[in-house]
């Protein structure tokens, strides 16, 4: 069942940073434990999606906007896991969700997309998990602000370009904002360096333009950072 993982089939299948690797160590900070259902949230090409079945007994629900359902439960079947996981094509600002229905919310390498503000947690996501839930977001991030493009940077992408990847502490006062959740924790993560070397390996046309700005050491600027939030 855990083919899944093999290298080959990653390379073909990553749209960012190693998710697995994102999605193992996040599975330490929170894991499923006992939830029985469990969203994720942005989930690409459902990768993740499948390590969280893996590790739970939940059923797993897969929500994309990029990718089509029809395409992950493609992936899901050939891997056997059609019947843990629901492909779902939506938009996150959209969700076909009942309140309070998912124990637990995982997202990986996509809330910094549509969660950059101060409503979107209790406005879109917050009010689908029980209470005592949670919500774990790991996202790209930046060790620092910065009011300026580095040159290493520059190499590769625009300041509007990588707008969205913003530091620890702007998404500590984002959160901060929700009345409905508190943070447990918001940490760097370790498998920073490992999850966008497995990236930059692949022949995927963003990884390829994202080499010259990380050959030149833009990674030095740039971190994962994993929030843990609690549904109160
Ligand atoms: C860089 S990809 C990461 C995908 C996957 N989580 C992973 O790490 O491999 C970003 C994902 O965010 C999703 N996304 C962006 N905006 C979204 C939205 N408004 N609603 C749902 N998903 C969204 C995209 O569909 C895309 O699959």
């Amino acid at each position: 069942m855990n083919d899944y993982k093999n290298k080959d089939f990653l390379k073909q299948n990553l749209m960012g940073p190693n998710v697995i690797m994102l999605a193992e160590e996040a599975l330490k900070h929170s894991p499923v434990g006992s939830a029985e259902r469990v969203l994720d949230l942005g989930c690409g090409t459902g990768l993740s999606s499948m390590c969280l079945a893996e590790h739970s007994q939940a059923t797993v629900y897969a929500m994309d906007l990029w990718i089509h359902a029809t395409e992950n439960y493609k992936r899901f079947s050939d891997f056997g896991f059609d019947k843990r996981i629901m492909p779902v094509h939506a938009d996150a600002n959209d969700m076909p969700f009942a309140d309070e229905y998912f124990d637990a919310v995982y997202s990986f390498d996509s809330y910094h997309y549509f969660g950059r503000n101060d409503e979107y947690l209790d406005k879109h996501l917050a009010p689908l998990v029980k209470k005592g839930g949670s919500i774990v977001i790991c996202i790209p991030g930046l060790k620092q602000e910065l009011d300026y493009l580095p040159d290493e940077m520059a190499l590769s992408w625009t300041k509007e370009a990588i707008d969205t990847i913003r530091s620890l502490d702007y998404w500590k006062e984002v959160f901060t904002k929700s009345k409905m959740t508190e943070i447990s924790s918001i940490t760097e993560m370790d498998c920073y360096e490992e999850s966008w070397q497995d990236w930059l390996e692949t022949d995927n046309p963003y990884a390829v333009s994202d080499r010259p700005a990380m050959e030149a050491g833009a990674g030095k600027y740039m971190n994962l950072i994993c929030a843990v939030i609690k549904r109160i």
